[in-house]
């Protein structure tokens, strides 16, 4: 096939370049808007092994995957990570451009020169606060390791994005603050709109701040220039003429129509969309012996009946799996 076209496409013509795949759904943080407050992890036997998740990539990738992003829970919790990079990073030949990771960072700094060695291109990582006390009641646990992860993240040369997840009455007064920390640090910052997907029952659209309150608490500050948006979930804007920050406005403008990802849960459950009530079990095929071709045909039925998205749901959606098992 011609490597720039992907074969993986939905009934609404979007063609799929991007694979999230989910390593574990634990994770040592328990941030409000992801987890539920007594998470209930699943039995390890049920989580794809490492063998089972290269296969799956092995076969996306040379149907059109161009990026895979190590997503969890936390991925740094599940063990032998730096040789499962190693291993996608033996995909390159086949098509694969890109291996980034999605991380709280809290574990990072001992790993950062290793996954980097391995084949990790860029991280992103989850920063809410820079300010201790916010970092701590947001997310349960201490800022100190997720700034030396950053530290050792930037030392070992890996290219690194902070998400914030703005949530009005925890860290909501803080755009400027942390805008500002990121800057100096020459840091790119992306702030996130706050998501229904947490546990059910608690979301609260007061709790939302959106893109536009957002960018009128930055021009309180600064001079804020919006750059053409590209197919990337967050529109960018130029701050101050120097220096680029990110917006996910999911609830107030979604980008599902032109929507490029697919994901893969921990379990092996192929979700076409992050607001998909069901997903499809790969894990099921893998371990009844199923040729690739077969998972092949699996694969693209489920990414054609893709449907619209958020886009045409706009409010909480009731599923069984929660943020920090779809992968965010
Ligand atoms: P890059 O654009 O490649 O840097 O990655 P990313 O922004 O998708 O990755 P990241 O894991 O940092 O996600 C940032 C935010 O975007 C999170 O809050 C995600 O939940 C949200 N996000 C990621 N993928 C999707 C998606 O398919 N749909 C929607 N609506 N939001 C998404
Ligand atoms: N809304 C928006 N973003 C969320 N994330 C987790 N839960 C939510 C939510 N309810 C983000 C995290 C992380 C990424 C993987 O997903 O901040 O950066
Ligand atoms: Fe863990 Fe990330 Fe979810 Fe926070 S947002 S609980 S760090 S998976």
């Amino acid at each position: 096939m011609n490597a720039s076209v992907s074969n993986l496409i939905d009934q609404h013509g979007r063609r799929k370049r991007k694979l999230r795949i989910s390593l574990t759904d634990r994770c040592n943080f328990r941030c409000r808007y992801c987890m539920p407050e007594h998470p209930q992890w699943l039995p390890k036997s049920q989580l794809l092994s490492f063998e089972e998740i290269v296969r799956v990539a092995r076969v996306m990738v040379a149907d059109g995957i161009q990026h895979i992003r190590l997503t969890g829970g936390e991925p740094l919790l599940r063990r032998g990570l730096v040789d499962c990079v190693a291993a996608l990073d033996a995909l390159r030949g086949q098509g694969l451009q890109r291996i980034s990771m999605t991380s709280n960072a809290s574990l990072l700094a001992p790993l950062a020169a290793p996954l980097k060695a391995a084949g990790l291109d860029d991280l992103n990582i989850s920063l809410d606060s820079a300010e201790p006390a916010t970092f701590e009641r947001m997310t349960g646990r201490p800022l100190a390791p997720v700034i030396a992860g950053i530290d050792a993240a930037v030392a070992a040369g890996l290219p690194l994005k902070l998400n914030s997840v703005l949530l009005r009455d925890d860290n909501g007064a803080q755009i400027v603050a942390l805008t500002e920390w990121a800057r100096a640090r020459g840091l790119p910052l992306r702030f996130i709109e706050y998501m229904p997907l947490d546990t059910p029952g608690r979301w609260q659209r007061e709790q939302v701040v959106s893109e536009a309150e957002i960018l009128a608490a930055l021009r309180e500050r600064f001079d804020v220039q919006a750059l053409p948006r590209g197919a990337d979930p967050a529109t960018r804007y130029v701050v101050d003429g120097d220096y680029q920050i990110g917006i996910i406005s999911t609830v107030s403008n979604p980008f599902c129509a032109s929507c490029d990802r697919l994901r893969i849960t921990a379990t092996g459950e192929l979700y076409t969309c992050l607001f998909a009530q069901t997903g499809t079990s790969l894990r099921t095929l893998l371990r009844e012996g199923a040729a690739d071709a077969a998972l092949l045909d699996t694969i693209r039925d489920a990414v054609w009946r893709k449907k619209a998205g958020y886009v045409t749901e706009r409010g909480p959606v009731e599923r069984p799996i929660t943020m920090h098992a779809m992968g965010g």
